[in-house]
């Protein structure tokens, strides 16, 4: 039954709320209505109008026209200055969109319900975070930044676009309501000054949020490498990016590192605290950082950019929301969930959700999937009882009630929900959706054959974390 071998989904590269998952981009098209970005444009060997993405001017210019005649914004940057990908960056806004709507944690009961607040870390000449947030979804920002050319750029962008004036707001991380500053510890790399930079550690998120201020979330593309020549050049592209942009003792760790302890001091002015990640190797010491700190919740999303891939990590010390989880259901024994663990680098959440989907499809069960939430909603129906592969159920599998009715007066809805915890790693986990669900043995047959099905798929070892 379940023995038929399908082909597998690509991974995502693009959220799928993102502008730009449907269609790919059409040069020729943006160089019709924008002559400036004409002379980019030419026709590559397989019959596609493209750009080259090793020259600035050309990324530099496709980002112009994409924010303005997408987003009605106004941009630009100096020369050598780090250059964002529009839709690249999109995803990390859609992601954390989906973290504050994804009931994990409390909602906030501070009357500002509606008004998203963000906290963009180095945000760069580019300021492009703040820039995308407040025109796609309207949220209002703070934007900090240490060096005098992003903030001075940062506050243009904001300046040419009156209106997102009231919603984001540039701040100077150095004009720290904090006097003392942490003399920074010499490390082996720090040996060699960078131009322009200072020596003394600027502060994070200590310091610079204000006395009273409280945020949503806050968002970082750290300085990823420890030193100018780690940073080399990718000879693909040509994002231009200077050495205080690119660069930190310690590297992204060590950054990385210093807003987990800042976000210790400041538990309760953010609701998640995230940043992108750019090794896996330092992905999995932060979240053991993040254990030992004790955050309450954990979640981690893997961006697909082109041939790179970066990670989102974020955590929160708010309380988990656990009525979200338990309070439809009848009892604790009755929630089952799975890891799959060991998966491929190309798999995630997004595939798993994929295979669950075809799982149900293929027994003719009624589903109804949201790959926003990575929600499966399953609905046993009286006929569809009638139609599922009962072989191999046994007593102890089905509950008295099961037992007792043969009829369902009304559908029986479970929801399974898939969660990345780590790359390689998603929680499966299910729940009836109702106090008085009937057939709950049935299900959780159906489910455990859905987790065998997935270790076959994904030849993976699964973990049962808990349920009957
Ligand atoms: C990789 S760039 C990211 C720029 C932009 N957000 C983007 O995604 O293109 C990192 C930025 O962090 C800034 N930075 C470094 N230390 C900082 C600090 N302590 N506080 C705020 N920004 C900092 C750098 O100046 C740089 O602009």
């Amino acid at each position: 039954m379940l023995s038929r071998k399908r082909r597998r989904e690509a991974p995502p590269s693009i959220h799928p709320r993102n502008r730009y998952a449907e269609k790919r981009l059409d040069f020729s098209h943006l160089a019709s209505l924008y002559p400036s970005f004409n002379p980019y444009v030419f026709s590559s060997s397989s019959g596609h109008s493209t750009i080259d993405w090793t020259d600035f001017n050309a990324t530099r210019e496709l980002t112009r026209i994409l924010l303005l005649h997408d987003h009605g914004v106004h941009w630009w940057i100096p020369d050598e200055q780090l250059c964002p990908t529009v839709p690249n960056r999109s995803n990390y806004i859609h992601w954390i969109e989906d973290l504050l709507s994804s009931g994990l944690i409390l909602a906030k009961n501070d009357g500002s319900k509606g008004t998203v607040r963000g906290f963009d870390i180095g945000t760069g000449a580019n300021c492009i975070y703040p820039l995308l947030g407040a025109s796609l979804l309207g949220w209002s920002f703070v934007g900090s930044d240490v060096t005098n050319v992003a903030l001075e750029w940062a506050a243009k962008n904001v300046e040419s676009n009156p209106h997102l004036w009231e919603l984001i707001e540039i701040r100077n991380a150095n004009d720290s309501n904090r006097s003392e500053r942490i003399v920074m510890e010499k490390t082996e790399n720090s040996d060699q000054e960078l131009e322009g930079s200072s020596t003394q550690q600027s502060p994070i998120l200590v310091g610079v949020v204000k006395g009273g201020e409280n945020f949503d979330f806050c968002m970082c593309n750290p300085p990823f490498f420890e030193s100018i020549e780690e940073a080399g050049l990718n000879p693909k592209t040509s994002c231009g990016g200077t050495p205080e942009e690119m660069v930190y003792p310690g590297g992204e760790r060590a950054f990385i590192t210093r807003i987990i302890d800042d976000s210790v001091q400041l538990k309760h002015s953010f609701r998640w605290f995230t940043s992108m990640v750019g090794r896996k190797v330092n992905l999995k010491f932060l979240i053991s950082k993040l254990r030992e700190v004790g955050v309450s919740v954990v979640q981690t999303t893997e961006f697909v950019q082109g041939r790179t891939a970066r990670w989102g990590l974020a955590w929160s010390f708010m309380p988990p929301n656990k009525s979200s989880i338990t309070s439809n259901a009848p009892n604790r024994s009755h929630l089952g969930s799975f890891t799959v663990e060991g998966l491929k680098r190309q798999y995630g959440a997004f595939q798993i959700l994929k295979s669950v989907e075809s799982f149900f499809k293929d027994n003719g069960v009624s589903f109804k999937s949201d790959s926003s939430s990575f929600s499966v909603d399953v609905a046993l129906s009286n006929d569809q009882m009638n139609t599922l592969p009962v072989n191999g159920l046994n007593e102890s599998s089905i509950s008295a009630a099961d037992q007792s009715s043969n009829v369902l007066t009304k559908p029986c809805v479970f929801r399974v929900l898939v969660f990345e915890q780590m790359p390689g790693t998603v929680l499966v986990r299910w729940s009836p959706l109702e106090k008085d669900s009937q057939f709950i043995g049935l299900f959780l047959h159906l489910f455990n054959q859905l987790e065998e099905f997935l270790k076959k798929e994904f030849n993976s070892k699964t973990h049962f974390v808990c349920g009957k």
